[in-house]
């Protein structure tokens, strides 16, 4: 079997890895924008180029004679490149642009669950135009909103009154800038309480849960400095999070179910992929921060590394559309994983300098990131270097393996020691008993 992936990050190279260890042992090709060396080992073949551009994809997956593609990042799901796989006949794990427009259309997740009346919806307004905005950021309250900008912004289109818009007068001219890049802003109630991954497997009707992970966006410890992609997460051995309820994760899972089904009402198509809903636990019961239509980076990373069931069977499921006669395993362990990231990421990251993880011991869980080859030298390109995943049966002994072998990575770079530590993990559970309480 022949198998396609599209990406070069992380996530791609866990997607790499989980096929590798398929007892049904699948050739892997990748086709991505740039040279991922540990994606390349793992593959028969790999080519760069544009990973919008469905024309090629689709030239190359049928000269390859391509029986499966996994599509890793959001942007080739927005430029259709899903759809232009399946009409070739090659069956695709990720789902179309229509169905993406879960992630890439915020204005159209927010409608969505508002027409199908979806739990979790917070109060929220899309706006095509400055007139009406400064009226609802008074009615949502000074420092109670959240400013998005409605298309893809790599991260980058999210500012939270009170940690990055100080005032009304900063909210105003953020949306004024966002309209100058983008036809729409969405403005939405802040939601207080811990934020959450749950990630399904779908084939447009069955869901499979993975196991529940928590991301760190902020770049330095404490949670303090700027967003980023995403320095790090964790998940419990019972899958879960300490600080989740049994009717948290129940909320959580009904409302990915319900959106799956409500995009089969909707468009008339079948959601296959990964559905990732990111979830606010809240006093008032669980909310929707955003969907993403593929596996999350750094959440993935979490999840492959500790996935038993062959992986390659739960793609064909999906695409078979029988996911409900497939029983997913993972192994019962806790996962820390840790991002090593260049020095002055991710404003000002240093570029192209060496870095070596020959000391790092269990390389199997090591998955390497925004990384290039120069004169035999592996170099750091700019953005999130390299992830290690360590597992255990405790958080507390995999955050210790993880930040063991994340310091085992030599070069211009720097990681949050303080993620899946049992301080930061209390003071998580702490803050979300005293936001029940309030
Ligand atoms: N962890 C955030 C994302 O994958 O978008």
């Amino acid at each position: 079997m022949n198998i396609l992936i599209i990406g070069s990050g992380a996530r791609e190279h866990a997607i790499a890895a989980a096929l590798s260890r398929s007892p049904q042992k699948p050739f892997i090709f990748c086709f991505a924008a740039a040279v991922n060396p540990a994606i390349a080992q793992l593959t028969l073949r790999y080519t760069v180029g544009h990973i919008t551009d469905s024309e090629n994809i689709v030239t190359t997956a049928k000269n390859w004679q391509i029986d499966l593609t996994i599509i890793g990042p959001e942007a080739p799901l927005e430029s259709g490149v899903a759809d232009a796989l399946w009409e070739a006949g090659i069956k695709t794990i990720g789902p179309t642009r229509t169905l993406a427009r879960i992630e890439t259309s915020k204005a159209f997740a927010r409608e969505l669950m508002q027409e199908f009346q979806i739990e979790g919806l917070p109060r929220y307004r899309v706006f095509t135009e400055m007139t009406g905005i400064s009226d609802f950021l008074n009615i949502l309250g000074e420092a109670h909103y959240v400013i998005k900008a409605n298309g893809l912004m790599g991260g980058k289109g999210v500012k939270v009154a009170g940690e990055h818009l100080p005032s009304i007068t900063e909210a105003l001219q953020y949306c004024e800038e966002i309209f100058a890049q983008s036809s729409s802003v969405v403005i939405e109630e802040k939601l207080v309480g811990q934020e959450f991954s749950l990630m399904c497997f779908c084939d447009g009707e069955t869901l499979i849960p993975m196991p529940i992970v928590q991301d760190h966006k902020r770049a330095y410890v404490g949670d303090e400095g700027p967003n980023t992609g995403g320095m790090g997460s964790y998940s419990d051995a019972n899958h879960r999070l300490p600080f989740l309820t049994n009717d948290d994760i129940e909320q959580a899972l009904a409302i990915n179910q319900a959106v799956i089904a409500a995009l089969k009402t909707k468009t008339g198509e079948a959601y296959i992929g990964v559905l990732y809903g990111g979830f606010m636990a809240t006093r008032d019961g669980v909310y929707v921060i955003e969907f993403n239509a593929r596996f999350g980076d750094p959440e993935s990373l979490n999840v492959l590394t500790i996935l038993q069931t062959d992986f390659v069977t739960i793609c064909q499921a999906m695409t078979s559309q029988t996911l409900s006669q497939c029983a997913i395993q993972f192994a019962p362990l806790a996962t820390v994983c840790k991002y090593a990231v260049p020095k002055g990421y991710p404003d000002q990251p240093v570029k192209n300098k060496a870095i070596d993880f020959a000391n790092v011991n269990n390389k199997e869980q090591l998955y390497l990131a925004a990384v290039d080859v120069k004169k035999e030298q592996l170099i750091a390109t700019g953005s999130r270097t390299v992830a290690y995943v360590g597992t255990a049966s405790t958080l507390t002994q995999a955050e210790k393996i993880a930040e063991h072998e994340i310091c085992a990575v030599t070069g211009e770079l720097f990681h949050r020691e303080d993620i899946g530590t049992d301080a930061l993990i209390q003071k998580r559970i702490d803050h979300m008993k005293s936001v029940r309480a309030s």
